[in-house]
């Protein structure tokens, strides 16, 4: 019995794009000042051609404090002087496009940083004062406003609410330090639709919007039940400030921006949301005036269990149709724990309890490895487009041990040392098997990276047949040839341990059970275990097979 599912029609680039996540500060470091720059990612785009993506998303590069590792923005319009400038951006954008690769940056509307000059200057202004009017200020509960308006918690742990000298109180859904802005504001709305054809105007292809779920605050301001609320996913009906109905209309403004900019420069350009928002939303966010894409972080966590994947990717792929979008398949990013350590730790297991108390012999790194490798290759014969965290193609594992004293995310601050937060995935890219910083820099690295990072390098791995790297390279280089171009799928039901689809002759299968398949008639084109046998699909083993 097998069932199609359709892919929506078109041809833009973004549908069926390879898109490699750069988190800057990690990436490479050309000056040797232990923190990675634009020139250093600049000098790696034959990595990138060579691996074989389409685009790459820059995380945030903007003037910050450097408060939530760069989503505290100060200035919109610029680069920070640590990464380079706004040259040496437009550099890195040309290379790219030489090299036939688009680039998508990250915009943060949720909130500025408290030094973005409006903060401060609604910090020295008065209550009520147009000043003001940009951020979320109000006057506190309680006989003297000693208490904040409502009882809304911040995502990296405390109050969302600080206060002021003069005693009103501004929110922060995040850190203290990234004040939110008010979207019912016309100067805030023209203000980021100007942003969006700077940046434009600067060569950038797309937009990845960060918290796009979160803009449009209840203006009754009520209490939320803290004990049902489940902070990042907005679960609850009308929440107060996650995933309301008003969002649309910020979404479609800007939709608009880019079509407009689209036609005027003749590029097509995309937004991807950051919406961390219950599955039936997720289409409405992708309606065709609304954004191209977004993050599918249902799928992304999922655990190791095959009716759970099947049916993500099945909703998945069904909801992005009907809305004429494309799916988009990610297992990591610079938020969550790296997917090899999540599949190789014991199902169930609190990430965050782990990373704080946990042992790392829990983690079976072989066996984390064999199934992102396995996963990655499910995903990449999939229609949609594939986000690729930097280091995920290298086999990196969630760095586990970092000392208290280097850890840098808010959540660590925020949340009073009990959750360490997200920086074991942020760990500076090793390049080379030995040198300082494995070929990081020519120095350190603002994180330290662990002893035996050389094994896991680009160098270590290149060329090396079997090397997660290579299974990368060869992956995504007959993706490009074969499944891109393959339409509709057709689920296939060969065995209850498998998720097998077939598109136009090619099968893809993944043996999430404990003993062998057997392996269909066909050429067998890629395993993501070079072990398996000619006959057999081993466990935690994809197969990419083309029918006879
Ligand atoms: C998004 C980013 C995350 C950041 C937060 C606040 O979730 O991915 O890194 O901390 O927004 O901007």
């Amino acid at each position: 019995m097998s069932e199609t599912i359709h892919v929506a029609a078109g041809t833009e680039w973004w549908r069926n794009a390879v898109v490699y996540q750069v988190y800057p500060r990690s990436f490479a470091d050309a000056n040797g000042d232990g923190t990675g720059d634009v020139e250093g990612i600049r000098s790696r785009i034959p990595y990138l051609t060579q691996l074989g993506v389409n685009a790459i998303w820059m995380n945030p590069w903007y003037p910050s404090p450097l408060l939530d590792g760069g989503y505290d923005v100060a200035d919109y319009r610029s680069i920070a002087p640590m990464f380079g400038s706004l040259d040496d951006a437009k550099r890195l954008i040309a290379d790219a496009h030489d090299a036939g690769i688009r680039v998508i940056v990250d915009l943060v509307p949720n909130h500025t940083s408290w030094d973005h000059k409006w903060f401060v200057e609604a910090v020295a202004a008065t209550p009520g004062s147009a000043a003001r009017d940009r951020y979320i200020f109000r006057d506190g509960k309680g006989e003297n406003g000693e208490l904040p308006p409502t009882n809304w918690s911040s995502v990296f742990g405390g109050p969302a609410w600080s206060r002021c000298e003069d005693g009103q109180w501004y929110l922060h859904l995040f850190d203290i330090s990234q004040p939110d802005l008010n979207w019912t504001n016309p100067e805030v709305r023209a203000e980021f639709c100007d942003i969006f054809r700077f940046w434009v105007d600067l060569g950038a292809d797309g937009f990845r919007v960060d918290v796009s779920h979160g803009l449009i605050k209840d203006p009754d301001f009520p209490d939320v039940d803290l004990a049902s609320e489940i902070l990042t996913v907005g679960h609850i009906e009308n929440h107060p400030h996650w995933d309301r109905d008003e969002v649309h209309e910020i979404n479609r403004e800007w939709r608009a921006v880019l079509d407009a900019k689209e036609v005027e420069l003749g590029r097509e350009l995309m937004m991807v949301a950051e919406a961390w928002v219950k599955p039936e939303s997720v289409p409405l966010y992708l309606r065709p005036d609304e954004y191209h894409q977004s993050f599918n972080f249902d799928f992304l966590g999922c655990p190791w269990d095959i009716t759970q994947m099947r049916s993500s990717i099945n909703r998945a792929l069904v909801d992005a149709a009907s809305v004429g979008s494309s799916a988009t398949w990610v297992l990591s990013n610079h938020d969550v724990v790296r997917h090899a350590t999540r599949y190789g730790l014991p199902e169930g297991t609190d990430y965050q309890e782990w990373l704080m108390h946990g042992s790392a012999e829990l983690c079976d790194h072989t066996l984390g490895v064999k199934r992102a490798r396995a996963i990655t290759m499910m995903l990449l014969a999939l229609p949609g487009s594939t986000y690729i965290y930097q280091g995920e193609e290298l086999g990196l594992h969630e760095v586990h041990d970092l000392p208290h004293e280097v850890l840098d995310d808010p959540v660590w601050r925020r949340s009073e040392h009990t959750r360490k937060g997200r920086d074991g995935c942020r760990v500076p890219i090793p390049w080379t098997t030995t040198g300082a910083s494995f070929g990081f820099g020519s120095d350190g690295s603002w994180l330290p990276q662990p002893s035996d990072w050389g094994a896991q390098s680009v160098e270590a791995q290149d060329g090396v047949a079997g090397s997660v790297l290579e299974l990368y390279r060869s992956a995504l280089a007959l993706r490009a040839a074969s499944w891109v171009d393959s339409g509709d799928l057709n689920w296939l039901e060969l065995d209850p341990h498998a998720i097998a689809f077939e598109r136009n002759g090619y099968v893809c299968i993944t043996n999430f059970g404990d003993s062998d398949i057997q392996l269909p008639d066909g050429d067998l084109l890629l395993a993501s275990d070079d072990s398996a046998s000619i006959a057999m699909i081993a466990a935690n083993t994809t197969v990419w097979i083309k029918r006879p």
